[in-house]
């Protein structure tokens, strides 16, 4: 399987703290059958990292992984947040795609969706990206309204619901939503979003079976499999 969506890097957001969580958090993944996993840390209300200083830590990463013998291979990447500067930290690197694809790994504010966040989307597309909307089922006027996103949806944005939105409790709203993003075709990837090894690890598989109950088997397994793998590969989805 292939994670899209993790805070792996050790110091640099909410995520892993120090390389033994990162470590730690590699390792469950690869248990739970993960071969791949990118790295997207939050680009704004964190340490802001450049495209290169993102790949840089990578690398480094990789390296402990590599001498640690855990099969994990770490990608570069960017959650990028929706906001009024996005489309100027987009031109000074300070927010970059997903791996080296045309894949960009969006983040609506969680209390705010209007035109002006789709605008921005579009014109993503204008450059000749894809965005993949990441866990619209937790973003509360998504929540509310589900046609908000119809727009970019139709243009051809990926959506990317977190595991743990389909692993947690029946009544959690982001569930609901999820459930309700499968049964209407909404949703291309599940990702982790995995921020440690406690309350919000890494893991699809759990969701992936989830995911099955609703879309069937092939589809619930494309979306850990073949689809997060075109973004990979730079492929159309
Ligand atoms: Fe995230």
């Amino acid at each position: 399987m292939i994670d899209i969506h993790s805070h792996i890097l050790p110091d640099v957001d909410d995520g892993a703290l120090g390389m033994t969580e990162t470590l730690a958090m590699a390792r469950m993944s690869v248990a739970d059958g993960v071969t791949h996993m990118f790295a997207t840390p939050h680009h704004i209300h964190f340490t802001p990292l450049h495209r290169q200083e993102v790949i840089g830590r990578v690398k480094q990463v990789q390296t402990q992984l590599d001498a640690a013998h855990i099969p994990l291979t770490v990608l570069p990447g960017h959650e990028v947040r929706l906001y009024a500067g996005t489309l100027h930290d987009w031109e000074n690197q300070m927010a970059g795609p997903l791996g080296y694809s045309r894949y960009i790994l969006t983040e609506p504010s969680f209390y705010h969706y209007d035109r002006y966040t789709n605008a921005i989307l579009f014109e993503f597309f204008n450059q000749g990206y894809t965005p993949v909307l990441a866990h619209p089922e937790r973003i509360i006027p998504i929540q509310q309204k589900l046609s908000l996103i119809e727009p970019v949806l139709a243009r051809g944005a990926l959506v990317q619901i977190t595991a743990n939105s389909l692993t947690n409790r029946p009544t959690y709203a982001a569930r609901i939503v999820a459930e309700e993003m499968l049964r209407q075709g909404m949703v291309h990837i599940i990702a982790s979003d995995a921020h440690n090894t406690s309350y919000r690890r890494p893991g699809l598989s759990m969701a992936r079976d989830r995911a099955a109950r609703i879309v069937g088997e092939k589809q619930a397994n494309a979306m850990v499999t073949t689809i997060p793998k075109a973004i990979l590969n730079d492929e159309l989805v």
